[in-house]
Order: C-alpha cells, then sequence, then structure tokens
C-alpha cells in the first residue's frame, strides 16, 4: 500500500491513527534532535517528524532527503503543539516510524511552492515541476471542472457532443492555418481547423438539432496574452433557433458555471449594439467594471480657433474622477508619449484639470476658463479634482485611441474591483467590413454568417456602398472586456451564401472548390440554424480574474509559438520529407 490517506487530508480526528501517506518532499528541515519534512501531493502538505531519540536511524535517514525526493512514511498522527493556521492540515503531524524513498530526485531548477523564483521560460521547459506548485494545479483543476459543468449543463438541454475531424481543409476564419502534408496524396495539405464552423453546420444539415463539442482550434497568428496557436472552444450550434434562443441558452450556461464553480450570481447580461458600443467605449468588447464613457465634443470644441479641434473629423473625452492631482504635468508629458506611441499612434493629448483652485488645460489659450466650466457642467458632469483627456483625429482610429487610454486610466487609477464580473451580449455586427489596403471586404464574423432578416433584399441587389450598412445576426459574449464568445445565424439557403462569398472576392470556382459541399448540402434542405463558441481558456482565465491562458493550459506555447518543453516545431528528417514529397529546393525556388 503506497498510501492510506492523501497529504491534504487528515485533521484532529485522525490524532491517534497510524497512517501511510507517499509524496514529494516540499522540504526538509534539520534541527538537531528533530527532522520536519514537509509532504506535499496534489491535495495538500503534511508534516512528518523524525525524532532522533526515538529512532535515530530513521532521523539519519531523513536528513538526506532532499527537494522534491519521493517518499513513503508510515506513522501516528499527534497533535501539533505549534499549529499552522494556514494549512487545513496545520493541527496535525506524522511521527515517522518507517520511510521508504521511492525515487530520488536532482536539486530542481526553481522553487516549487505558489511563490517561485523560477521565470517563465524556466518554468515551461521544467512544465512537470511547474505544475506540481498548488496554484498551477487549482487552475487545471479549475479548467476540468468547467469542462463537466458545461458538459452537463449542455447534456441536460439535449445537445450532443460529436467529435469532428482535426485533419481537414482550410476553414476561412481570418487567421493562417497551419497545414499538415498528405503522404498518401503527394503534394497536397490537409489543414488544421480554426473551428469545426462547417461541419457543425453540415450536423444541422444532418438533423442533430443540438451539438456541442469542447474541441481544440489551430489558428497562426500572432501570439497575446489571450491568444495559443492551439486552444479550446466550447462550440456550439442549434437548429429551428433565432438570436434570441442563442443569446438566451449561452446567457444560462454562463450564469450555470459561475453560480456552480464561483458562487456567483451574474443577473441578466446587458445588451448594446456593436455602433453603441463603439459610440461609447471606442471598442466592441467594453470593459463595463468601471465608466469613463467616452463624450463626444467634435462640434462644441469647434469655433474657437484651434485648428487641431476646427478641422477634425471627430474629437472626443473622458472624464478621470479625481485625477487632478495624481497626474503633475511631468507624468500627463508621459502619458502623452505614451499614446503617441507607433502601437497607438495618438497625434497628441489634451487635458483640462478642474481643482479647487480653478480651471487648468493644456488648450487654455484657445478655451477661455468661463468656456471650459461651462463645459465642466454642461459637457462633463465634472467636479473638482476631476481630469478630462480628450482625443481628436479620424473617427475609428480616434476611437480605438481612446479605448487604449479609458482602459489605462482605469489601471492606473485602480478602478478595477478584484471579483466584480461585467458581462455582456454584443450584438448587431455589420456583416462586411471594408478593408481600403487589399480593396476587399471581410466578413467581420465569418463568410456562414447570416445578415438580419430585414437587410437581405439589400444585400442581394443593393450597391456596393449598401454592402457597408448591412447589419448581421451575429453576437459576441464579453466580460469584463474580455471576448469570451462569438457567433451568428447563419445563411442556410444556397444562393444568399453564393451571393456572399461572390461580395467577399471569392470567383464561382474558388468558391466551388471550397465550399461547394457545404452549398450543396443547403441544397437538401438545411433548416435555419446558428451557434456560438466560446473560447475555453479565455473563459477559465476571466472567471478567475486573470488575463493570460496560458496559466490554465496545461503545456502552452511561448510567445514564439514554441513548446520549450519538448523542442517543438522542430526540423524532422530528410527521409520523412521525401516520404512526405515535400520539395527540399522549395526555398530557393520562391527566391527566385
Ligand atoms: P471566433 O473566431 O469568434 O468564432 O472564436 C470564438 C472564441 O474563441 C476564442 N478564441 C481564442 N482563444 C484563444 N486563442 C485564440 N487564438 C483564439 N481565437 C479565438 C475567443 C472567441 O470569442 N466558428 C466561430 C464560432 C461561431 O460562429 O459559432 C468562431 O470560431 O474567445
Amino acid at each position: 500500500m503506497y498510501r492510506s490517506h492523501n497529504c491534504g487530508e487528515l485533521r484532529s480526528s485522525h490524532i491517534g491513527q497510524e497512517v501511510t501517506l507517499s509524496g514529494w518532499v516540499q522540504i526538509s528541515r534539520d534541527l538537531g534532535g528533530l527532522t520536519f519534512v514537509d509532504l506535499r501531493d496534489r491535495y495538500g502538505i503534511t508534516q512528518v517528524v523524525f525524532n532522533m531519540d526515538d529512532n535515530a536511524t530513521l532521523c539519519e535517514q531523513a536528513r538526506k532527503l532532499g527537494r522534491e525526493f519521493v517518499i513513503r512514511v508510515t506513522g501516528t498522527v499527534n497533535e501539533r503543539s505549534n499549529k499552522n493556521a494556514n494549512r487545513p492540515t496545520g493541527d496535525i503531524e506524522i511521527i515517522a516510524s518507517s520511510l521508504e524513498i521511492l525515487n530520488a530526485s536532482k536539486v530542481p531548477p526553481f522553487i516549487i511552492e505558489e511563490e517561485t523564483d523560477g521565470g517563465d521560460d524556466i518554468r515551461m521547459a521544467y512544465r512537470y515541476l511547474d505544475i506540481r506548485r498548488p496554484n498551477v494545479q487549482k487552475n487545471l483543476i479549475f479548467r476540468s471542472q468547467l469542462a463537466i459543468q458545461s458538459r452537463k449543463y449542455l447534456s441536460d438541454l439535449g445537445f450532443i457532443e460529436v467529435e469532428t475531424p482535426v485533419l481537414i481543409k482550410s476553414t476561412p476564419e481570418g487567421a493562417r492555418d497551419f497545414v499538415v502534408p498528405s503522404r498518401m496524396n503527394p503534394g497536397e495539405f490537409y489543414a488544421l481547423p480554426q473551428s469545426p464552423q462547417t461541419f457543425k453546420q453540415i450536423l444541422m444539415v444532418a438533423g442533430m438539432d443540438k451539438y456541442f463539442q469542447i474541441v481544440k482550434c489551430f489558428r497562426d497568428e500572432d501570439l497575446r496574452a489571450d491568444r495559443q496557436p492551439e486552444f479550446t472552444q466550447i462550440d456550439c450550434e442549434m437548429s429551428f433557433v433565432t438570436q434570441e434562443d442563442i443569446l438566451n441558452t449561452f446567457e444560462g450556461l454562463t450564469k450555470s458555471v459561475f453560480q456552480e464553480l464561483k458562487g456567483i450570481d451574474l443577473g441578466d447580461f446587458p445588451r448594446m449594439s456593436y455602433d453603441e458600443a463603439m459610440e461609447r467605449y471606442g471598442s466592441d468588447k467594453p470593459d463595463l467594471r468601471f465608466d469613463m464613457e467616452f463624450i463626444e465634443i467634435t462640434d462644441r470644441a469647434k469655433g474657437y480657433d484651434f485648428p487641431v479641434f476646427d478641422n477634425s473629423e471627430y474629437t472626443v473625452a473622458i472624464v478621470a474622477k479625481g485625477a487632478a492631482d495624481q497626474f503633475s504635468n511631468k507624468d500627463i508629458k508621459k502619458l502623452t508619449e505614451w499614446m503617441q506611441r507607433p502601437q497607438v499612434g495618438a497625434k497628441g493629448l489634451v487635458n483640462i484639470k478642474y481643482t479647487a483652485e480653478g480651471v487648468k488645460s493644456s488648450v487654455g489659450k484657445f478655451y477661455s476658463d468661463d468656456v471650459l466650466n461651462e463645459w465642466k457642467t454642461d459637457v462633463f458632469s465634472a467636479e473638482d479634482g476631476d481630469m478630462v483627456l480628450i482625443l481628436t483625429g479620424e473617427k475609428e482610429k480616434t476611437q480605438k485611441q481612446m479605448n487604449v487610454l479609458r482602459l489605462e486610466m482605469a489601471d492606473r487609477l485602480d478602478l478595477i474591483k478584484a471579483g466584480d464580473f461585467k458581462p455582456l451580449w454584443v450584438v448587431d455586427f455589420p456583416l462586411l467590413e471594408w478593408d481600403e489596403e487589399s480593396e476587399r471586404f471581410h466578413a467581420m464574423h465569418h463568410p456562414f454568417t447570416s445578415p438580419k432578416a430585414e437587410d437581405m433584399d439589400r444585400m442581394m441587389n443593393g450597391d456596393h456602398e449598401t454592402m457597408k450598412s448591412l447589419r448581421a445576426d451575429a453576437y459576441d459574449l464579453v466580460i469584463n472586456g474580455s471576448e469570451i464568445g462569438g457567433g451568428s445565424i447563419r445563411i442556410h439557403d444556397r444562393e444568399l451564401q453564393s451571393k456572399n462569398f461572390d461580395l467577399l472576392g471569392f470567383s464561382k470556382e474558388e468558391a466551388e472548390e471550397q465550399f461547394g459541399f457545404l452549398m450543396g448540402a443547403f441544397e437538401y434542405g438545411a433548416p435555419p440554424h446558428g451557434g456560438i463558441a466560446f473560447g475555453f481558456d479565455r473563459l477559465c482565465a476571466v472567471m478567475n480574474g486573470q488575463s493570460s491562458i496560458r496559466d490554465f493550459i496545461a503545456f502552452p506555447k511561448n510567445s514564439s509559438g514554441r513548446d520549450v518543453m519538448i523542442n517543438s516545431p522542430s526540423a524532422i528528417a530528410k527521409e520523412q520529407l521525401v516520404e512526405l514529397s515535400i520539395d527540399l529546393d522549395i526555398k530557393e525556388k520562391h527566391e527566385k
């Protein structure tokens, strides 16, 4: 028997019992006559005591234990004289009567405790040691519970989990595909799915009615804290539904997992159109945990001989409550420089400070105190102590810049309360997005998204400009400023789908070659259908107040897309390349 109990289980009620524990040596402290060992496993830590007077040989053996040795200990549960209130097992200790080393360990390259001294790279290279840390284990356990709870909720509603293939053909979700060469079909490649989108729609044509899958998706895109090249979705599709049905079902799922796993009642989710979100927050994923809504002052600011505002398409302000005192001129200069970085691209930053001593502004030369004081109440609803920050320029760009500033100010002013959750549905997304550079439309969600019923005629018959104003039955679930999920009602009519491909710049042949199977299926009685996919890793992170999804993935990739533990991606043998018919000279040919 390796163990009678685990290392997190024993309490005062076990005092006097003989027990056997197995686990890892977290630390061994030699205090002369006594050696204390903290024994750890997934369930907790138990203190084991070796007493020189009771058993000198055993104590000598214990003294030699190093960090992360795997041992088995038998002993008696004893009441501790100095209890450790921070540990669930802190009332007891084990007085050891036997010790066996099951496996020795090299000295680990970093401390395996909640707080570690290991940097990111080293922890990822030794991820098996990193995962021994209780906080990492806690995240993985949470992930498992979230999957189980989601499966239960959806299964209770009649959803069927269906596995879709991983070796497929490219699905255009906006990112690059990862591809896999086919040995049996020389010169041809599979693509790994960016999502199971077309398959879940085919399953609706096939009459499955309610599908879900907790599924790996692959996207070859630049990585960020909330993006991994392989990530997991809770992917769903339903037949004979309206947008309303889908929002209700998945609001239900979200509320259920928050209630069951966090004990939090989220209440009903507000809804906001895409246009409103952009006007009020400059973002289609606004963080509603704090205010600082946009106040547009384009017209109001014109006519004071300040050319920058006079000639601007869009001028917008936010009110940073109580910030007037906190930001010196030097701080504002730094903030302005920060906003002028190429990543943000603001041309400048105007400020107005309202204080008990009066009003001060970087544009005070053009706007008299009287004007600024009138704005204080009429426009900004500001009070003494508040600071107003203003950006101006081309509308879309300025909205994005102000969104960046709004989030930065919330951070600097510490406006976000830990444990606060603010969900939101963003609805009525544009169907198409015009890309100036490539001079073509892109699907805002994906090419299978349906325009709103009232826009269908305009889509079939409208001119180029009309296409820019089409709205889709597409929606995103946003929590705390993070896009948790996205979906849409789909086109289920071959002709409409054809038209959409046409608008997106696919020739008839390209559309047929890539999506003939889907449009073909639409000719055999496709039901009206729609769906959504949640980013499972993101949901894990947001529910735990974290911004990085890597902490919730057992074996994540680093920022260069590498798994540093197994050292992948890596070169493959020449023979393998030959077998896969991969042209070894391809690089040279490309260069020519
Ligand atoms: P979408 O592309 O919006 O929709 O993806 C759905 C959700 O998946 C998450 N997500 C990611 N998470 C981690 N790393 C990534 N690289 C990454 N990319 C996306 C986000 C996002 O909201 N097939 C459609 C869904 C549908 O229409 O039903 C789709 O994949 O949380």
